[in-house]
């Protein structure tokens, strides 16, 4: 696998606060990394750092197999990078602010008017072309924002948590958005606090803490790290004490509790575990009713490693 973007031993000082406490992370061709962290766990100064926008004090770069500088205006051509803080222009309107980041790049201009119109119909912005930025929606805002970033069609995609204060449904569309650009062959390095986002999207993910990077793999290996395991809750009113302990003993079965007529089995960390206990259920002539199982999550890692929950620094 090729390396699209390569940060190894980042340190990011601000005066005496580190930002990026020797940070590596590593961006592979064809791929959507996740880099997911709490607020002010450093994503944003990572990113910024990898685009040459901002010095840092130890480590090195490289994107594109080059070392990245300022000066590096080849690579930077072939990257769209769509900042965590919406920066269009409020003097232009949808279409003309596309085309004036687009231009930045792009300088034929009849080359440029299908592009611009190809980044309008891809965040779905037909029907505002032109509306001015003060006047769209925060969603639509957002996909503004998106498609300055984009329209280009570059190969690396810096995308610094772009569904921030965005309705569930735009946000469906930011992300069904950024799959369909990795499908047409697009990199992407994509940020969030938001877990299920990440897991959703991200073929890898690294989750970074206190500008550290606390673990990385796709969601299958990172869930495979901790040492939470499903649990299986059933609504089985009364058991008695007896009928527990038959549960307990089970071979796939770590711990069961009986809690206002909800019964929840921890369980081990095999396979099947669910219609093991539906199969217990029926030899000990258990009745239950609803029964819903919940596999362990990022949030249960992250609370492991960190002490803390991811979910609780949201902003
Ligand atoms: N210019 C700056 N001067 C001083 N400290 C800064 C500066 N920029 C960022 N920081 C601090 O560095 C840390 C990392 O900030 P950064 O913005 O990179 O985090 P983040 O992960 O992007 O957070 P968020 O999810 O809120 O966007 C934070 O503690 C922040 O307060
Ligand atoms: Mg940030």
């Amino acid at each position: 696998m090729n390396s699209i973007i390569e940060v190894n031993d980042l340190v990011k000082r601000y005066g005496d606060f580190t930002a990026l406490n020797h940070l590596n992370l590593e961006v592979q061709q064809g791929e959507i990394l996740g880099l997911l962290g709490p607020n002010g766990s450093g994503k944003t100064t990572a990113i910024n750092c990898i685009l040459a926008l901002l010095r840092y004090d130890h480590g090195s770069i490289k994107v594109f197999d080059q070392a990245m500088t300022p000066a590096s205006k080849d690579a930077k051509r072939r990257i769209g990078y769509v900042m965590q803080s919406v920066g269009v222009i409020d003097e232009l309107n949808v279409r003309e602010n596309i085309d004036y980041f687009c231009s930045l790049y792009v300088s034929d201009a009849k080359k440029r008017k299908q592009m611009v119109s190809e980044a309008i119909e891809f965040v779905g912005l037909q029907d505002f072309q032109k509306r001015m930025p003060k006047k769209l929606s925060g969603g639509l805002l957002r996909r503004l924002n998106i498609a300055c970033g984009i329209a280009h069609k570059p190969e690396l995609i810096i995308l610094d948590e772009p569904t921030v204060a965005v309705d569930p449904q735009s946000r469906n569309n930011i992300l069904e958005g950024i799959k369909e650009l990795n499908r047409l062959g697009a990199t992407v390095l994509y940020t969030s606090h938001y877990m299920e986002e990440v897991e959703q999207l991200c073929d890898r993910i690294t989750i970074i803490d206190g500008g550290k990077k606390i673990a990385e793999g796709t969601k299958s290996e990172l869930i495979a790290q901790t040492n939470s395991s499903e649990k299986i809750y059933a609504e089985v009113g009364d058991l008695s004490e007896a009928q527990l302990e038959t549960l307990r003993k089970l071979p796939f079965v770590a711990e069961a509790v009986l809690n206002h007529g909800e019964l929840c089995v921890s369980c081990g960390k095999g396979d099947n575990n669910l219609s093991a206990l539906l199969a217990a259920f029926e030899k000990h002539k258990i009745d239950f009713g609803h029964i819903r199982n919940q596999l362990p999550t990022l949030n249960d890692l992250f609370l492991e490693i960190t002490g803390k929950e991811l979910r609780d620094t949201h902003a």
